[in-house]
């Protein structure tokens, strides 16, 4: 594993600029010495930096720093300022919803991780160690706000990503979807008027649908919410509230910076308008650090951070979270009218999982092995779709933003989904057609063994984790979805074909 770490440090630095294109690396035994790693963990590093195309080799030259994939400009669809109006989300929902999910499950549709890259038995270890411990709670209803023991643990576990809050404002919940509906319930009220990100995660939108809330879904250009836009909104009293994602947004892929979530926190003091924040995701992050939340410049407590396990760990365990701030009494009446806690065997293990330092160990490998796996989609992708496609580049998360000019995505899910291959078309992230040319891709399954041969096999954890635990959907879809990936490059290049 130090190979990775020590990878990692090159591909830091490559991505800062620290490194240019075409720069020489420092000798293996430069690297020996300066890094204090052995000749093996020196080459490995650079035999997996080169695998994962951030440098060549020039025979008795050295190493250099490969240009970036892809240098085309990531370019998307955006909505403009004057298409953004106050609208019903359901009267623009497509049919079956805006999050439809076929009934076969396939590895690009849900934003998720493959079994295989959870840590699934130690996980098991620690669900083993606690039952007995946790069996005697299992008699009572279990607290509303949750265990105090894991939002002791959440709150030391975000404190050491310089994220500081105090337990005793916390409330766990069934999953980040469970703790914005409470946050939605808690701020506005039927008939009001919502601001969201556009686009927007089709969930969201189906719930703000469900909960009978109107929308107006504020453009981001180059992948920066307009602010001003905002402003204006909250200035004339358009919006109730907002709801956010802020990092490694689905479906793009961003996240806003340090500078617009400090004025997204300081619009949301200076207009008493709540902003929800959904950083379900804030934790994938595919460099070192775990990105700040917009929770984080929150003076006034008008901002409702929420997050989830459902990305990082698994969605199943339904364990999530909320810091409502200058809202926590009306959001813990709202969650008992229809809650009496959540899972008291669920919240001890986590617990436990944090406190042990699996869960950031945990982290901590994921985000370097999910920076390599979309790394692999996005070459893949590159090579295999017409030329005039633009990918996202995410610097985090699970998902791969696709837009290809004049391709309507809405005629391709229908035909991938013929093909049992569940993709996302950009109708469903918006009541608008601006993103009718997109189309989003879960890059959470690793592909196989592509590109090489020698790929280094600790990174899939297949061979350590008997496959057999798994569900067998699951265990073929690990098996298939690089040859899934291929077939659906071919749908593309046949509607494609048939166009022009
Ligand atoms: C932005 C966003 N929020 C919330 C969720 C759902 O989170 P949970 O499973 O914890 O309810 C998802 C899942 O795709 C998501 O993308």
């Amino acid at each position: 594993m130090l190979y990775k770490t020590l990878a990692q440090h090159f591909i830091d630095e490559i991505r800062s600029e620290k490194r240019i294109t075409g720069s020489r690396l420092p000798a293996l035994r430069a690297v020996v010495k300066q890094h204090q790693v052995s000749m093996t963990t020196a080459t490995k590093a650079y035999d997996y930096l080169q695998e994962t195309g951030w440098i060549f080799a020039k025979p008795q030259s050295g190493y250099f720093v490969k240009s970036i994939l892809d240098n085309r400009k990531c370019s998307f669809p955006s909505l403009s300022e004057s298409q953004s109006e106050a609208r019903n989300p359901q009267k623009f929902a497509p049919n079956h919803g805006y999050n439809h999910t076929p009934e076969f499950f396939s590895a690009f549709g849900t934003a998720m991780l493959a079994p295989s890259l959870t840590p699934s038995i130690a996980f098991q270890r620690c669900i083993k160690r606690v039952t007995n411990r946790a069996i005697n709670g299992l008699f009572h209803y279990p607290e509303n706000r949750g265990n105090i023991q894991l939002r002791n643990a959440l709150s030391q576990h975000f404190k050491e990503d310089s994220f500081a809050f105090s337990a005793e404002d916390l409330v766990i919940t069934h999953g980040c979807l469970d703790a914005v509906k409470l946050a939605i319930e808690t701020t506005t009220k039927q008939g009001d008027t919502i601001a969201i990100n556009s686009p927007c995660y089709s969930g969201l939108l189906d719930l703000l649908t469900g909960l009978s809330r109107n929308i107006i879904e504020v453009p981001c250009n180059d992948n920066q919410l307009d602010i001003r836009f905002l402003e204006t909104l909250m200035a004339n009293k358009d919006i109730n509230a907002a709801l956010f994602s802020t990092s490694h947004i689905n479906p793009t892929g961003v996240s806003f910076t340090n500078t617009q979530k400090k004025q997204l926190a300081e619009l949301a003091e200076k207009y008493q308008i709540a902003i929800i924040e959904d950083d379900v995701y804030l934790e994938l992050s595919h460099q070192k650090h775990t990105p700040l939340p917009v929770k984080t410049w929150d003076k006034a407590g008008y901002v409702l951070w929420c997050g989830s396990f459902s990305k990082t760990l698994a969605p199943g365990l339904r364990l999530g979270w909320c810091l409502p701030g200058r809202f926590i009494q009306t959001y813990m009446k709202q969650q008992s009218l229809t809650d009496s806690g959540v899972n008291g065997l669920i919240q001890t293990a986590l617990t436990e999982f944090i406190n042990t330092g699996d869960y950031r160990s945990h982290i901590h490998s994921l985000r370097i092995t999910l920076h390599h796996q979309i790394h692999q989609y996005r070459d893949f992708l590159i090579k295999q779709l017409p030329s005039s496609a633009t990918i996202s580049q995410p610097t985090g998360g699970l998902v791969l933003w696709v837009h290809i000019p004049n391709l309507n995505t809405k005629k391709l899910e229908i035909l991938a989904d013929n093909s049992q291959i569940d993709i996302r078309c950009g109708a469903r992230f918006s009541t608008h057609d601006t993103y009718k040319h997109c189309f989003r891709i879960n890059c959470g399954w690793p592909l196989d063994t592509y590109p090489l041969d020698n790929y280094p096999l600790d990174n899939y954890p297949l061979d350590n984790y008997p496959l057999d635990n798994y569900p067998l959907d699951t265990v073929d879809q690990e098996k298939n979805t690089l040859s899934s990936l291929a077939k659906l490059c071919n749908i593309i290049g046949e509607i494609t074909d048939i166009r022009a």
